[in-house]
This record gives structure tokens, sequence and C-alpha cells, in this order.
């Protein structure tokens, strides 16, 4: 029993009035007041220190919240494509948990081929879901750096080479990674459009390039996306590093587009205290490292934001108006992420998960050709199946750079085939040649063994013997993830198949008639057999259900409807940055050694200015081997006359045309109705046409639907340099609809007044 003095005591704290004021939600924590409130208020309980310490990293992926005041850890992740395992605190080895593997899905070249933008919202919910699980709060994706050259190693993260169709595939990725209560962190702001000299080259465009071609797919990330954060580039743009660039930061990103949100560096790519503070970065990561490799224990203390920021606002050099910006920006981050108690709790590999991993691989896979038809494979005739290749064994998701997973699982597509048409069809397997053999990134292995010591010699003998003794022949080929390939860090060494694929892929048409190419890669590759190869089939970098995608595309299960998100040109001087451009950078730099170190970097000058890709090859006539917009399909579709509802707009107008298909064949499927625009007389020289509208339509057989695309102004616009703004000059213009850039099948004139 309490004595009575005791309990008088008790009495009095529990009414005392500083009893009163704990038990108060302080404003900063309750969810229902205002936003502007909540970050007022939690600013004006932090210290200085506290304020700086949320600025930069604390690990290689976290950085502190406060904790005094149960503001949560940023926790970041890569990537686009599936959530990276856990490394340790200050290393980059893995930390060797065993509950981190998670549903790789289809990268973003394969996302965008489906030109569908149901596919990306289901994507990005789905990969946001298991990033939210993994108790993540900014997933370090999408990339949307446009495609200039098949050289750069990363091309496979990004969303191809068109700013209007990699713009309206980011949004929904966004929306629904964040709909999870997770962050996006849109990458790399700006210009890193080759990994060569990634860390060392200052990237020369002009303004009409910059803003028509390269900066597109970020403003649409944030003002449409409303990207909660957005990651700077390693490059150089005027001379200033990207991840803490006046031009690209302060101007155009947080001035003309009023962004709102966390600008965080890429890993190691800030070096300067007065730039970082004053030209915009909010969140410093990776300092001390090149990214990927080398880095320095508990060196964050000595990152650019961290004391060196502290001292110069000690010392008074430094006013505190950009801290307590930068605070702000974090805060409300946190309140939509870490502190948001109404975001949902996420899963992983969930069947709904693995069944998007495969309808978006099976609609991204793009039917190049299909001369006689020879897939979908008749499984009457398929008595025998000879599959050939290393890609048909190879776990890809094992590799490439930041973007390598550790998967629960991954179909290969020697696989996939088996349990597709095994009950029916022998089917057998020749390597054909010997490409990489590695298998391990970062400590994460794939477990394979692809050791092989057989002379190139003996191993296409074996494949062409294979080859003549069966029905049909699917050779899975391409790149992989190795360095010099599709990999971050390097650029490819040329355009062509390594590994001699190509003498094997000859041999094989010589060998038999039913054959198909199924090319495993992220970027465009020559194809000097194509006239002997009746089919070809792009089948990109597809995660766990890369079998499963491809075996249900080859059977005909799903009706490939995938369109290239990027040229093929024949062969690499045929690209406009190899033509015209500066790749890997300027020729004299080059001999004089520059691009080595950061003090010695190399001038890239984009001369092809807005003529890149299909603008390019269009405009000057020169035939690619694969047009942007391609893809075949198992059904036949026919577009009827366009309309317009007006033959005339006004300034604020809008026009809307429609155009009937048809799917004339005899299967399901689907096919996607492409709006250019060519102005048809300019004051400003422009390219011959430009995407401006895309509609994936579905169709039965014999079915026909009315599509309908609206455009206004924007789509007519150009960028003048000498007013910094877009106009859209007044005269003819053409609407061109097809399903592709180079199949047109229907035109139509309008005017803007
Ligand atoms: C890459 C980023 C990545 C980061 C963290 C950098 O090297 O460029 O894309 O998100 O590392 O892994």
């Amino acid at each position: 029993m309490l004595k009575k003095t005791a309990f008088i005591g008790l009495f009095a704290i529990m009414t005392s009035p500083l009893m009163a004021q704990d038990t108060k939600t302080p404003v900063y924590l309750d969810e229902t007041k205002p936003v502007e409130l909540r970050v007022k208020d939690a600013l004006s309980r932090m210290t200085l220190e506290e304020k700086v310490a949320m600025l930069h990293a604390q690990s290689k992926f976290s950085s502190p919240g406060v904790p005094r005041l149960g503001i949560p850890e940023f926790w970041t992740t890569d990537g686009p494509h599936g959530v990276r395992p856990e490394v340790m605190w200050d290393e980059w080895d893995q930390a060797g948990w065993t509950n981190d593997s998670i549903i790789a899905y289809p990268a973003l070249t394969a996302l965008s081929a489906t030109w569908n933008k149901k596919m990306s919202w289901n994507y990005g919910k789905a990969l946001g879901e298991e990033a939210r699980y993994r108790k993540k709060d900014i997933l370090l994706g999408p990339g949307v750096n446009i495609y200039r050259t098949p050289l750069n190693g990363r091309n496979f993260e990004y969303m191809g080479e068109d700013p209007y169709l990699t713009s309206k595939m980011v949004v929904p990725y966004i929306k629904g990674v964040q709909s999870n209560g997770v962050a996006t962190s849109v990458k790399h702001f700006a210009l890193n459009n080759q990994e060569m000299f990634r860390h060392t080259s200052n990237v020369i465009v002009d303004d009409r390039a910059l803003y028509e071609i390269y900066l597109p797919p970020f403003k649409a990330a944030v003002t449409e996306g409303d990207s909660w954060t957005i990651m700077g580039a390693y490059d150089m743009y005027k001379g200033q590093y990207a991840s803490q660039n006046q031009y690209l930061l302060n101007d155009i990103l947080k001035g003309e587009w009023k962004y709102k949100g966390v600008v965080v560096s890429d890993w190691g790519a800030v070096n300067d205290t007065q730039q970082a503070i004053h030209n915009s970065l909010d969140l410093e990561f990776g300092s001390w490292t090149n990214g990927l490799s080398v880095g320095t224990k508990n060196a964050y203390d000595n990152y650019y934001l961290a004391k060196p920021y502290l001292d110069l606002i000690k010392s008074g050099k430094v006013g505190t108006a950009e801290l307590d910006d930068k605070v702000t920006r974090l805060l409300n981050l946190a309140f939509k992420t870490t502190m948001n108690t109404k975001k949902p709790f996420g899963n992983i590999a969930s069947e709904e998960h693995k069944a998007i991993a495969k309808e978006i691989g099976e609609e991204g896979i793009v039917l190049l050709k299909n001369q006689g038809n020879v897939l979908p494979i008749d499984i009457n005739k398929a008595k025998k199946i000879a599959v050939i290749g290393e890609n048909a064994i190879k776990i890809m998701t094992v590799g490439g750079g930041s973007s390598s997973l550790k998967v629960k699982y991954e179909t290969l597509p020697l696989d996939g085939i088996k349990s597709r048409f095994g009950k029916q069809s022998d089917v057998q397997y020749a390597r054909g040649y010997v490409g990489d053999i590695g298998g391990e990134y970062n400590g994460v292995k794939s477990g394979q063994n692809l050791k092989d010591d057989r002379s190139p010699a003996e191993l296409l003998n074996e494949a062409v013997e294979l080859a003549k003794n069966s029905d049909y022949v699917i050779f899975v080929g391409g790149l992989n993830k190795a360095d010099f390939q599709d990999s971050e860090g390097n650029d490819r060494k040329s355009y062509g198949l390594p590994y001699n694929q190509d003498n094997v892929i000859s041999a094989l048409a010589k060998a038999n008639k039913n054959l198909a190419v199924i090319l495993v890669s992220g970027n465009a590759v020559a194809m000097p057999w194509i006239k002997d190869v009746p089919s070809v089939v792009q089948a990109w970098y597809l995660g766990s259900e890369a079998g499963n995608s491809i075996a249900s595309v080859l059977a005909g299960d799903a009706n490939p409807s995938g369109k290239l998100p990027f040229t093929f040109p024949v062969k690499l001087e045929d690209n406009s940055a190899h033509q015209l451009g500066e790749y890997p950078g300027n020729k004299e730099e080059l001999a004089a050694g520059k691009g080595k170190d950061q003090k010695n970097p190399i001038n890239i000058t984009y001369n092809e200015g807005i003529l890149v890709g299909y603008r390019w090859h269009d405009t000057k006539k020169i035939k690619p081997l694969f047009s942007f917009g391609h893809g075949l399909s198992y059904t036949t579709f026919e577009f009827g006359k366009a309309k317009a509802d007006k033959t005339a707009i006004s300034q604020n107008d809008q026009i809307t045309f429609t155009v009937p298909v048809k799917n004339t064949g005899k299967k399901a499927g689907a096919e996607v109705v492409q709006l250019y625009i060519s102005d048809l007389k300019s004051s400003l020289p422009r390219p011959l046409k430009e995407l401006k509208g895309f509609e994936k339509v579905f169709l039965n057989p014999g079915e026909e639907k009315l599509v309908s695309i609206t455009i206004d102004k924007s789509a007519l616009s150009y960028f003048d340099p000498e007013k910094h703004d877009w106009i859209a000059e007044p005269g003819d213009f053409e609407a061109q609809i097809g399903n592709s850039s180079d199949n047109i099948k229907t035109k139509i004139k309008f005017t803007l007044k």
C-alpha cells in the first residue's frame, strides 16, 4: 500500500504543468497539422549540428535523421529494376543477410519498350512495395538519361532515345513507387550519357538540345511525376560538376521548374563545399568513393556538407538560409516517407509481383523480324528444338554495376523454353561460344560455373550439328552484364556482338532455316547476318521471369507488342554522336591524355544537337537497321484514315486526331499507335518529325477501335535559345500516324494560327 505522503507526491507529479506539456504531441509529429507548421516546429527545435548532420550520409546508403527528436534515418537503395541487397555499414561488400533477396523486374529499356503507361504504373507500384517491405525510404531510380550512343554501358538502365516516350513512361513509375511512401530519385541529372569519363568530363551542349532532348524526362519526373528526390550526375556541365551545379540545379531545377524536393548527389559526385552549399545540393552521399569501389572508413564527418560546412557557418563565412532550406526539404521528405504513419507495409515476391514482372517482360519483347513466320514456334512441327548460345543459360541479374541484384530466382531462357515446350518437344542445348564466365558482383554470386574449356571450333561444330538435326533453332545471345558490356563504369568497346557470335549465327543460319535469334541486351548491336536470319527478337534483360516471358512469346502465348525505344543503326558511324558529335570526347584532348583525372577533364561536345536517334536518321535519310518505334506482331493491323476535329487551332486550343485501327489477323494482339508531328516550315531547323503522342490498343481478331490522341501547342513548340522560351510558331504542321517512326500509315495537315 502506498504511504500517504508518497501518494500526494505522485498526484503532484501527474498534475504538474510539465507533465501536461509532455503528453501533448509536438506540432512536428502531429500529422493533422499543416506541413509548413510541422517543418517550422521541427526546425525551431533542431541545433545547428543536428541540421548539418541531416545533409550527409552516415553509412553507404543511409543518412541520419534527428535521433533526439525521433526523426528517423533515411535509408536509400538501388535501384531502377529491383531492390539492391544489403551492404555493410561502411563498405560496399555484402552484409550477408539472408532475407534481402527480391524479384528483379525487367530493366527499364524493356519497360519503355512496352509503350504502355499502365505497365509503368504496375512496375512502380510493385517495385515500391518491395522497397517498402525492405524498409527503404528512397529508391535510387528511375534512370532517364537519353540514349545518345549505343556504346553507353548504362543504356539498359534508361528508357531510350526519345524525350517524349521517356517522359510519358517515367511519370506512372514514379507515382507507383511513391504510392508506397517510398521516394523515387530520378537520375542522373543531367547529361550523363556515357560511362567513359563520367567523373572527368565536361559536356558541351547547345540550349536547344539541352531543353528539347536531355531535360524533358527530368522535367516530367519532377513537375508531373512529383518525384520527391532527384539525383545529380557525375559529369560536368559548364565546368561545374552536375551534383553541385549552378545552372542545372539553381537556375533550371529549382528556378524554372520550381522544384521543392530533395537533390541527392550521386555517390561520390561532390567535391566542393561552397558549390554544394550554394548550388542546391541537399543530401550528400558516397564522398571519398568513385561510386562503386574505393571508400574511406568513417569519412562521414569530413563530407563536404559536414564539418567543413559547419565550420563555415560557425566562422560566419556562410549564413544559415541555405541550411534551413535544405533541412526544410529533408523534413518535407521525412513527412512523406519515414514519418508517414499512413503508408502501406509493402510485400516481396508476391504472386502478383511475379505476374507483373512476367507480363512486362512479354509486352516489352520486340519482334524485330519474322520472315516466313518462323515464330511463333509451331508445336506440331517442333519435334526437336535446339537452343544455342550462352545467354540461354547465363544469370543476368548479377552484374552491371549498382543495379546488380540478389534475386529470389531468375528463370533462364533455356529453362523457360524447356518448361514451355519440353512436354511435346525434345529440347537440346549447345553453348556455341564462350563469352563471360564470371558470375559475381560486389560479393553476390550467381552460383553458376560457366567454365568451358572447349575450343571455339569444337563449340561451334557441336552447335551446328545440333542445329542440322533439329526442327527449330533458337539462338540466345547478345551482351551481358560484364565490364565493357551492358555495365556501369565503362562503355562498350565496339558496336558488334562480342565473343564470335556473328560467326556462330551465320553458321546456324546455313544449318537450319527455322532460326530465331534472341538478343538479350540493353543496347543496339550490329547484325551483319541480318539478311540470312529469318527471325530476330529483342528480349532485353527481363529479370526474375526472363525465361518465362521469352518462352511465352516464342510459343505465341503472348503476342509480341513491344516497340523499340531507340534506333538500331546499321553501323556505329550512322549514329549522330559518332558521325557529328564527339565520343568519347574531344579527339585532340583525348590524344593529349585528358580525362584521366578530375584535374584534367575532357570536353565532350554534342555537335549533333537535337538530331539524336530517329530525329537524325529521318532528317538525314540514313536508313537504320531497325527504326525507333519498330516492332512486329503475330497478327496484322490495318490503320484507317486519320481525322482531326479541326483544321486550324489557336495557341490555346487542343486538337484531337482519331484513327481507326483494326486487327486483320487471326490472333488477339496489341498495336502501338504513334503520332509524330512534322513542322512543315519553321524559322529554326527542326527534325523531320517528332513523337508527340502514342496509345497502345488491344484488339481481338476482326475487332476495330477508334484511337484518339489529343495534343496542344506544346507538341508543336521548339525551344528558342534567343528568347530562352518555348515557341509554337504559327504555320502548317502535319500529324503523321503510324506504327513505327519509319512506317507512317496516315497523315493529316493542320494549321496553327
Ligand atoms: C551510380 C548511381 C547509384 C549509386 C549508388 C553510383 O555509382 O551512378 O546510379 O544509385 O552509385 O549505388
